[in-house]
């Protein structure tokens, strides 16, 4: 592919001043979001920016808008000046999208994007790697290095290729940012055919997930209630402060089974239990059992699909379809599909028969999230169970390895931990922490961002872009491009984060910390698709880690030596991370 702003992947035509940020961002210059949940000050109350509003912390990438601005549900930022249709009116395209000074013949695509000017001898595979041409495979064992290694060679936007499958990487920030901010009403993902197929087969609705266009934006405005926001999360810290002496106890259970008496084995397995018990008990507003001393055997056998699924969903997206009916992936797809579609449905119905009762009793209906969503009337019975599948299979995993990736940092970083301790017991010395509380703890969030920095567990995500053709930088990329936002190569990138492959929590530090493009690590996503669940991961890994760090001392286990990051859709460890709990004093 070609690219025409030299090596830096700046392009020369954004009136940024060079340093990537867009001039046209929805604060006013001085991000002021007229619409985060910070009492109207524009200030966030957990930023820790000093209101110059270019935070490494935001919580909106940076832009002021989040999937609950004030852009209509349409996802367009009102003032871009765009006009609305999303293209930049710095273009000199006359308007059609189309770069004048592209030679592709008017059909929008650039001569040059099917990889011309790699040495791949024009296949769009590289000849150098052995993953199937686009440096990138669902089982990589590098985390995303081999991409990095891309970037290096192509620049911030480069083409690939997995058999018929053309997409586009992006991995510049300004790239990102422009991209982002052009999205359509419906941003689309990525297809989830397979996962469509279960739910057709079935007769269940698509989740946040599968759904697309115009039934996503209503199933997702609907799911977005008493989530979105920080205040609404807020109201989850009682059902999750419930969950964390439990965790505490495991730990004490698991550590003393060990021959030294403070090691926990995989760390990932138990946190595991503790984002599903918590997830669960936040959307369905029940316990589940996960860290009790025997697991409930029908929440095992739950937590086993989940694995079947996508084990066998991995294999069948090599097979021809014909091998569906004498191979036996693809019935134990749908097989685990259906038991977690039967776990959640169960759950539903409970919570319905216990509202039936209430409103029978004239008693009040109480309860959360999924009392809300099953009586406010915006969704359908057969809606619900849809959704709430797919929330578990985003809310468990990402939360899990994120937890562990922190406890493995701080355990070999003791300095930050001990900062972190005194900040913990400065704020809590002896009451369990509020959200309040949790504001006061800057280093503590800090440790939260730089670990996804590090770490970010969805490493890789796509966009479709459906309606039109877009311009990125000199380039027209047809309508129906896959583009693959590469997240990981983004944050460890060394000119948005010096030493960027260290663990350097204060560089988020209002105090100490320097600025970076707000989309050089975004690791819930951004815009009206990003993350449905930022709020409550986030507000459930700080009560965790608070309340962790003040009871433990946490230590790699002398055995464990380097653990690398591998990518298995989300970001997982290359092996299991053993830690040792210490009891602090
Ligand atoms: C560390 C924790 C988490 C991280 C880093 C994370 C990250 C992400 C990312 C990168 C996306 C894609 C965003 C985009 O395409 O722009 C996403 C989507 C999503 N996340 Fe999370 N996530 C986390 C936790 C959760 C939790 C706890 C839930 C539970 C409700 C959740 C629910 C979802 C859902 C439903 C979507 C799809 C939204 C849609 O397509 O409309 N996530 N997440």
């Amino acid at each position: 592919m070609r690219r025409s702003d030299g090596d830096d992947g700046r392009s020369p035509d954004t009136d940024d001043g060079g340093d990537g940020r867009s001039p046209d961002t929805d604060d006013g210059g001085d991000g002021r979001s007229p619409d985060t949940d910070d009492g109207g000050d524009g200030r966030s109350p957990d930023t820790d920016d000093g209101g110059d509003g270019r935070s490494p912390d935001t919580d909106d990438g940076g832009d002021g808008r989040s999937p609950d601005t004030d852009d209509g549900g349409d996802g367009r930022s009102p003032d871009t000046d765009d006009g609305g249709d999303g293209r930049s009116p710095d273009t000199d395209d006359g308007g059609d999208g189309r770069s004048p000074d592209t030679d592709d013949g008017g059909d929008g695509r650039s001569p040059d994007t099917d990889d011309g000017d790699t040495d791949d001898g024009g296949d769009g595979r590289s000849p150098d790697t052995d993953d199937g041409g686009d440096g990138r495979s669902p089982d990589t064992d590098d985390g995303g290095d081999g991409l990095k290694n891309k970037k290096k060679k192509y620049g911030a936007m480069w083409a690939s290729r997995i058999g018929d499958q053309r997409m586009v990487n992006i991995a510049g920030p300004h790239l990102l940012e422009a991209l982002l901010k052009q999205e359509g009403k419906y941003p689309m993902r990525a297809h989830m055919n397979l996962w469509k197929e279960h739910r057709d087969l079935r007769g269940h609705s698509y989740g946040p997930l599968t759904e697309e266009g115009h039934k996503w934006q209503t199933l997702r405005s609907a799911l977005n209630q008493k989530m979105i926001k920080p205040t609404e999360a807020a109201h989850y810290a009682d059902p999750l402060n419930e969950i964390i002496p439990d965790l505490i106890n495991k730990i004490q259970e698991l550590r003393a089974k060990s021959p030294s008496g403070h090691t926990v084995q995989n760390v990932a397995g138990l946190m595991y239990k503790f984002a599903f018990e918590s997830i669960c008990s936040v959307i369905f507003e029940t316990r589940i059992g996960c860290l009790q001393k025997e697991i409930p055997e029908e929440t095992q056998k739950f937590i086993n699909s989940i694995g079947i699924m996508l084990e066998s969903q991995s294999v069948i997206e090599r097979l021809p379809r014909w091998t569906r009916d004498w191979m036996p992936y693809w019935g134990r797809f749908l097989e685990s599909w259906d038991i977690i579609f039967n776990y959640g449905t169960n759950l539903i119905n409970n919570k319905i028969k216990d509202i039936e009762g209430r409103l029978r009793r004239g008693e009040d209906l109480g309860g959360a999230y999924l009392t809300h969503l099953l009586t406010n009337g915006n969704l359908s019975v057969n809606e619900v169970c849809g959704a709430f599948p797919e929330m578990l299979q985003a809310g468990v995993d990402t939360t899990s390895n994120t937890l562990t990736w922190v406890l493995y940092e701080l355990a070999r970083n003791p300095e930050i931990q001990q900062s972190l301790y005194e900040e913990v017991i400065s704020v809590i010395p002896d009451h369990i922490p509020s959200t309040s509380d949790i504001s006061k703890m800057p280093l503590l969030k800090a440790v939260v961002k730089e670990t996804l920095r590090l770490y970010p567990v969805v490493p890789e995500n796509g966009r479709i872009r459906l309606e039109e053709d877009i311009v990125l930088d000199d380039y027209i990329i047809p309508q129906n491009t896959q583009f693959i936002l590469c997240h990981y190569v983004l944050s460890r990138d060394e000119a948005s984060f010096p030493e960027p492959d260290r663990f350097l929590p204060r560089r988020w530090l209002r105090s100490e910390g320097i600025k970076h493009h707000p989309f050089s690590s975004i690791p819930f996503g951004f815009g009206v698709r990003g993350c449905l669940g930022r709020r409550v991961a986030e507000l459930e890994m700080h009560l965790a880690l608070s309340q962790l760090i003040m009871k433990f001392q946490v230590r790699p286990d002398p055995d464990l030596g380097e653990v690398r990051a591998k990518n298995r859709v989300v970001l997982v460890s290359n092996k299991p991370i053993n830690l040792q709990f210490i009891d602090r004093q």
